[in-house]
């Protein structure tokens, strides 16, 4: 009992001299985590008479020199505020510090704005797996197996055989026509495609892509170039020249390209739009009669338009960007030119 109360007194003197946080902990590790702990370890190896009344006062003493440490640390902590506050003076009037802010990702922005003018003209969002089968990618899109128009896309098989990444992402048309059918239908399907090329300035081996697909009783290519043009002009501005040639898709008939007068020379010919005046900003036509089957759709009452872009080309038009391999490339001396 005597050694309790010699420990409570040294221990209560050394806490009284301690002037700093530092000092405090080390006498916290020396008495409350050190000697304290020692004495109530004891109480295992005393006579059963004793224990009750030695652990009773240990304990009490530990209780207590808790405490006391607890004030001592909060009284040093509240003089350490003061002292800081006497020695620097705070001018609550400074500037606060700007904040470091992130930005949107440029194919995010792109890609927003074109969901902005689409939004606008009707059209809902509608998410497709980037994991297909090889029936959905090519064979329900009126390209079957051995078809040469798979050649148009390389494509990422996986290690299961008919399974592989979506080289497009028209196999959504698929996937919406099945849900929706016979409602009619107005939507976009964004998202990621994959191909297996040689990554060079102008090709990636990952892309975004926009498809657009609609569906009525009364679809007509007019209405597919009222929207084009409208959507050209309202992305890429008002006094927009836009072009539309034929092209070849095996799921549109007919099909078409859509170009627009070049940004940069405005028809006169440059480097960017090759000297041809045009720069092609996306590929689209009316749903072939075979897709619109597979779909659930009957081609004799229903017909469509569909549409396909490159996010990232029209990125690159935009902002004159000579190098598709910049998007993934995680820069930020590139990243942050765009936006706020
Ligand atoms: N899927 C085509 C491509 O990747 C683009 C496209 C979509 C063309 C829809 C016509 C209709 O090239």
């Amino acid at each position: 009992m005597s050694t309790l109360a010699s420990l409570e007194e040294r221990a209560l003197a050394d806490l009284r001299s301690c002037t700093e946080e530092a000092a405090l902990r080390a006498w916290k590790t020396r008495y409350l985590e050190g000697e304290v702990d020692q004495a109530v370890k004891k109480i295992g190896t005393l006579p059963p008479a004793e224990r009750p009344t030695y652990g009773k006062q240990v304990n009490e003493l530990k209780k207590k020199l808790t405490a006391e440490y607890e004030s001592a640390l909060a009284a040093e902590k509240e003089r350490a505020l003061e002292r800081s506050l006497a020695s620097a003076p705070l001018d609550v009037t400074l500037p606060g510090r700007p904040v470091q802010r992130g930005r949107l990702h440029v194919s995010t922005q792109t890609l927003r704005s074109i969901y902005a003018i689409f939004a606008d003209m009707g059209f809902q969002i509608y998410r497709s797996p980037e994991v297909e089968d090889d029936e959905t990618n090519f064979g329900l899109l009126n390209m079957p197996e051995h078809h040469p128009a798979r050649d148009m896309w390389d494509t990422f098989h996986t290690t299961r055989p008919g399974v592989l990444l979506r080289t497009h992402t028209s196999p959504g048309q698929i996937h919406v026509m099945r849900e929706l059918c016979p409602k009619p239908i107005r939507v976009i399907l964004p998202g990621m495609c994959y191909r297996y090329e040689a990554i060079t300035t102008r090709s990636e081996i990952m892309f975004h892509q926009v498809e657009g697909l609609a569906i009525g009783e009364h679809v007509t290519m007019a209405d597919l170039k009222g929207t084009l043009i409208a959507f050209a002009r309202r992305l890429f501005g008002d006094q927009r020249k836009v072009r539309i040639r034929s092209s070849y898709f095996p799921f549109t008939e007919p099909s078409i390209e859509v170009d627009v007068d070049c940004i940069v020379c405005a028809g006169e010919g440059c480097s960017l739009c090759k000297r041809s005046g045009w720069l092609e900003i996306l590929g689209a036509g009316m749903v072939h009669p075979v897709v619109l089957r597979n779909g659930g759709y009957d081609p004799a009452c229903f017909s469509g338009f569909a549409f396909g872009m490159g996010p990232e080309r029209i990125a690159m038009l935009t902002y004159a960007i000579d190098d598709i391999r910049q998007f993934w490339a995680n820069d930020l001396r590139f990243l942050r030119q765009f936006g706020t």
